[in-house]
């Protein structure tokens, strides 16, 4: 038994190999069921008790051995293979990550922003969730108006007096301005508004104003006229024309609806202007005294206009989109093409 555990001992010393498979035979030959250890493990119980001790002792060293074996080769087979793993192509391209690119709507938003920035317009923001008072009550709504109305806003609390709203247009943040300062006053005021209206190509209830405000001494219908000219002829291009109509807001007077000459057919008529050679871009006025008293004012010594358009809208007419949907669904087929 001495000699085989011996033989044994220097079989185990010698063997090496490079693959999982021979591995595993080496292990079933030494210590599986009918293995070699195995074996003698079983002819350990039929020897005398003066050798017991000895051989005991032989046999776990040659045990422990064939174990850390087989432990080692195949820790070296992990070794290596992880090598290859690593072993990629470096001369290969490596993957390029894609630069992202600015959404149409905030590339729209800041030429417009940056078009009043120029004129001595800063820009001014405030909360999307709003209360009556800034949204409707200082801006001169009376309080039954339809504007008001469930239809129109979405209402977080209206159990108070000055319900929690979410802002239907960016006028909320002019007062909150008009509030704090006193004139001359010159402020834009971008940002996300929302109305309780149904989607369709040309309206949703989330979308994006930019609203403005000009208050000073001797401010006048014309000072705005020509701003809005400016203003148009910055974005739309030298050859449009604006038109102002009459129309209605709570919080100016007199108000105006302004077109401008339609930038697809210049005028003559087509589909894109129904027929009529004018595209409606903004409502503006001279700002009601009732809202500068509001903001506590002097509306005797002051007087401004105020004007507010979509962005939604001014992008779909800058780049001929059909439906303002398209902005909003993140389509990426759509956005690379700006
Ligand atoms: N606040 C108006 C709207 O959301 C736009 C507007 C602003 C009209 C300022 C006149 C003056 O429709």
């Amino acid at each position: 038994m001495n000699s085989k555990i011996e033989q044994l001992l220097a079989e185990v010393e010698k063997f090496t190999a490079d693959t999982e498979q021979k591995i595993e035979e080496f292990r079933i030959a030494m210590l599986g069921k009918k293995g070699a250890l195995t074996q003698l493990f079983d002819d350990f119980k039929t020897v005398s008790v003066e050798q017991k001790k000895e051989l005991g002792q032989k046999l776990n060293v040659l045990k422990n051995k064939a174990q850390d074996k087989i432990k080692e080769l195949k820790d070296r087979l992990g070794e290596s293979n992880k090598g290859l793993v690593l072993d990629v192509d470096k001369t290969l391209p490596g993957v390029r990550n894609g630069v992202g690119t600015r959404h149409p709507l905030s590339m729209v938003k800041n030429e417009i922003v940056q078009i009043f920035n120029r004129l001595g317009y800063v820009t001014a923001e405030g909360p999307e969730i709003e209360d009556d008072w800034h949204v409707f009550s200082a801006l001169n709504f009376a309080p039954d108006h339809p504007a008001r109305d469930m239809q129109d806003t979405f209402f977080i609390n209206s159990d108070s007096d000055n319900p929690i709203l979410l802002r239907t247009h960016t006028s909320s943040v002019q007062v909150r301005v008009m509030e704090k300062q006193q004139p001359p006053i010159r402020v834009v005021c971008p940002g996300r508004v929302f109305r309780n209206e149904d989607i369709s190509a040309r309206a949703h209830c989330i979308f994006h104003q930019v609203e403005g405000l000009y208050i000073d001494e001797n401010v006048s219908f014309a000072d705005m006229k020509q701003t809005l000219l400016y203003f148009t002829r910055e974005m739309f291009g030298e050859n449009v024309e604006i038109r102002l109509r009459p129309s209605y807001f709570p919080f100016t007077e007199p108000s105006a609806e302004m077109d401008v000459s339609c930038t697809i057919c210049g005028g003559k008529g087509c589909n894109i202007c129904k027929h009529t050679g004018w595209l409606e871009i903004m409502g503006c006025g001279m700002v009601h005294p009732n809202v500068l008293e509001a903001c506590n004012i002097d509306s005797k010594k002051y007087s401004g206009f105020a004007f507010g358009m979509g962005v939604e809208r001014i992008a779909c007419l800058k780049y001929n989109i059909p439906d303002l949907r398209m902005l909003l669904e993140g389509d990426m087929r759509f956005l690379r093409q700006f």
